[in-house]
């Protein structure tokens, strides 16, 4: 079964969309299967792999029922394997999201298990699933952390970023009563301005309240260019500026991100056997090297 990962903060703007993008790359060319389902509505993550047209059916499919069904007629949900679309990232797959997506919120209670469901059900071929949450405590933040062993919080470097902190925690430990494996994975500082005064003193701040939102990441991760023009260009940073203080800050949260995981650092793909078998020898390469790892290649 994959580890399942809820990229998580309900303030806008803090960086799940982009932590989420460039994690999920960083480990999928370091030989993970990852799959990443977008979580939010604003569908950024979507729009920053694939045009949205290009990725329906998507997650609205998956957990909404269909407006036939609210009529009387059998209307029924998609498996979340209809929803899956490849990303120009090798090894890397996408559920995407839309504006639809918001009318979640308005289907019953017992919606919020569907996610966990589709996900325990239709996910085994990947050994990472990132789940890119929206800005809110509502029904698709529950739904996800239902669904996850595991809540990573980006932080913005700025104080007013850490408002409304509590509340997410006390969220999570109300999930925490029906999913008990539900950890805190940690909490990442992005954007990220060294010369800041207020920065440091930002990371101070989620310092003081690391007993509530998990150990802060050893690596800051800084405001840069490269980042912020990722989206736009629809490849992660390591794609077009590999050799960058931003790719090199990237890798060295994958690093963290996969040892905090318990996960070797890297899974060499070796190709064994005739092409008819297709059999992929996945070894793990690295700390925690012992970890074996064997996919049949689809
Ligand atoms: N380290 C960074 N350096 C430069 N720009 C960044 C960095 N992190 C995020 N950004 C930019 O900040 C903006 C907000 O980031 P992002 O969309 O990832 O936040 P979010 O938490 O997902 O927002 P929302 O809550 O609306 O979903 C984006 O334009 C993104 O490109
Ligand atoms: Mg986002």
């Amino acid at each position: 079964m994959p580890k399942v990962i809820a990229i998580t903060n309900q303030k806008g703007g803090v960086g799940k969309s982009t932590i989420t993008r460039e994690l999920s790359a960083m480990c999928a060319l370091r030989g993970y299967k990852v799959l990443t389902i977008d979580c939010d509505p604003q569908g950024s993550l979507t729009a920053s792999w694939l045009d949205p047209e290009q990725c329906e059916p998507n997650l609205v499919h998956c957990l909404i029922t269909p407006e036939t069904a609210r009529k009387g007629a059998p209307g029924k949900l998609l498996p979340l394997t209809a929803a899956i679309f490849e990303t120009p990232i090798e090894r890397l797959d996408l559920v995407g999201a839309d504006v639809r997506l918001a009318r979640f919120e308005r289907e019953p209670a017992s919606a919020v298990h569907r996610l966990r469901q589709q996900i325990a059900g239709h996910t085994t071929d990947y050994d990472l699933v990132l789940l890119d949450c929206a800005p809110s405590l509502g029904d698709l933040l529950h739904a996800a952390l239902f669904a996850a062993d595991y809540a990573l919080i980006p932080c913005a470097a700025l104080h007013m970023s850490l408002e409304g902190l509590t509340e997410l925690v006390y969220t999570i430990g109300e999930v925490r009563h029906v999913n008990k494996n539900l950890q805190i994975l940690g909490s990442i500082i992005n954007l990220y301005k060294p010369r800041r005064l207020g920065a440091q003193e930002a990371r101070r701040a989620v310092e003081e309240i690391s007993h509530l939102v998990g150990p802060i990441f050893n690596v800051n991760l800084h405001d840069f260019a490269e980042v912020a023009d990722a989206h736009t260009r629809k490849r992660p940073v390591v794609a077009f500026a590999g050799s960058s203080k931003a790719a090199e800050q990237l890798s060295l949260i994958t690093d963290e991100f996969l040892t905090r995981l318990e996960l070797p650092l890297s899974i060499e793909i070796i190709e064994q056997g005739s092409s008819e078998s297709g059999e992929v020898i996945a070894q793990a390469v690295g700390k925690g090297a012992e970890q074996p790892f064997q996919r049949t290649k689809t």
